[in-house]
């Protein structure tokens, strides 16, 4: 996102929060970037590795102190108020659950009133979730004059997902969001925590993308279920994340088919994973693009977690020409279609895309994360 887009966004969230709210004290605003993973989905609560670039699509949050002692939360025409930030069932659940998890961590946060604007859709794939935890936290903790290190700031942020909403997820989107270095994809070993920057070498490369529309299902039953096959199947063979594990190993058990496709879905997918960022240090765009569209038949085929919609306009974006690769992002079960084109073939990708599904078409730009917009919060 150029500093203009991030800048009008930020306006938006202050001035959704004063409409609601009236004029009050002055604000503290943070902007968080969504995530695309290039290659390894599903592979974050497998200890797997991801390459993963964060986006010039985010979520803005502005912060004030509350004058009356009760939480406003303002988006758009929607407008909460409530005494609690506690969770209750209503839309300011999510924007108010990094106030939990903060004041869990020890940090003291008064009642205060938050304004969010968006630019990333939500549900399609993109961490929307993640990017409006640590927009949320990271402008609650400049108006408090405080700071915090990149990690903590992801652990505040996947903490107030998984522990305050109660969301299955892996630790994969709020690392992205936080730590992906400017023009650059982050390699994320998620059994280690360790982190490598890799540089995007293609100045007439893209990533054109289209949300199909149909929501994707993060904190759904079968984003869950995934989840708990792959780790039930980690546990059988008797390994503790997918970087140990090997196709022998698999095969001296005698799994249930559908254990079986997991687990060769975490090792396929964690392999492509390294050797997609290899690729990106070699500038290889077309192999990138072809572990691209492995990633995706992976996971249509292994993990099942992709739809009809997703396939067709994965097969569309793939039929044109200037289209490296193509894959589905994020959870699944609906969402969004990422391809790596060039850039004069992006428009006729998203055309292509666009009839296919009926969904929305933009680019997507890799982007910093939060650590590196924000120094005043996040140190090291
Ligand atoms: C969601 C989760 C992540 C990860 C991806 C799939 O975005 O929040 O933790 O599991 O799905 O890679």
């Amino acid at each position: 996102m150029t500093t203009g887009e991030s800048d009008r966004l930020t306006l938006a969230a202050l001035v959704a929060l004063e409409r609601a709210g009236g004029e009050g004290s002055i604000a503290a605003t943070a902007w968080a970037p969504g995530r695309c993973t290039l290659v390894g989905e599903h592979v974050d609560y497998a200890g797997g590795q991801v390459l993963c670039v964060a986006v010039d699509l985010g979520i803005a949050a502005a912060a004030r102190r509350s004058d009356t002692g009760r939480f406003l939360v303002a988006s758009g025409e929607t407008v909460v108020t409530r005494a609690s930030a506690d969770p209750n069932g209503d839309f300011a659940d999510r924007v108010l659950a990094p106030v939990v998890a903060l004041r869990e961590r020890g940090v003291r946060v008064p009642a205060v009133e938050l304004g969010i604007a968006a630019t990333l859709p939500a549900g399609a794939g993109l961490a929307s979730s993640a990017a409006l935890m640590v927009a949320t936290a990271t402008a609650i903790l400049r108006l408090l004059g405080l700071t915090m290190t990149a990690r903590d700031l992801a652990a505040v942020a996947l903490s107030a997902e998984r522990d305050v909403l109660g969301i299955p997820c892996g630790p994969l989107d709020q690392r992205a969001v936080v730590d992906s270095p400017d023009g650059g994809a982050l390699l994320l070993d998620c059994a280690t925590g360790r982190e490598e920057p890799v540089a995007w070498p293609w100045p007439d490369a893209a990533l054109a993308a289209c949300d199909t529309g149909t929501q994707h299902d993060v904190g759904g039953a079968e984003y869950r279920r995934r989840r708990e096959e792959t780790e039930q199947g980690l546990a059988m063979v008797g390994v503790s994340t997918c970087q140990e594990l090997t196709e022998a190993r698999i095969d001296s058990f005698d799994l249930e088919p559908g254990i079986r496709r997991r687990l060769l879905h975490v090792i396929g997918e964690n392999r492509r994973a390294v050797e997609a960022a290899d690729a990106m240090r070699h500038a290889d765009l077309v192999a990138l693009g072809r572990f691209m569209s492995a990633s995706h038949r992976s996971l249509r085929d292994l993990h099942e977690v992709s739809t009809p919609a997703l396939d067709a306009t994965v097969s569309a974006a793939e039929g044109v020409r200037g289209c490296f690769g193509a894959r589905m992002v994020g959870a699944g079960f609906g969402g969004t279609v990422v391809a790596l084109v060039t850039r004069e073939s992006s428009e006729a990708c998203m055309r292509a895309m666009a009839a296919a599904c009926g969904g929305t078409t933009f680019l997507l730009r890799p982007s910093p994360g939060v650590a590196g917009l924000s120094p005043d919060v996040v140190r090291g």
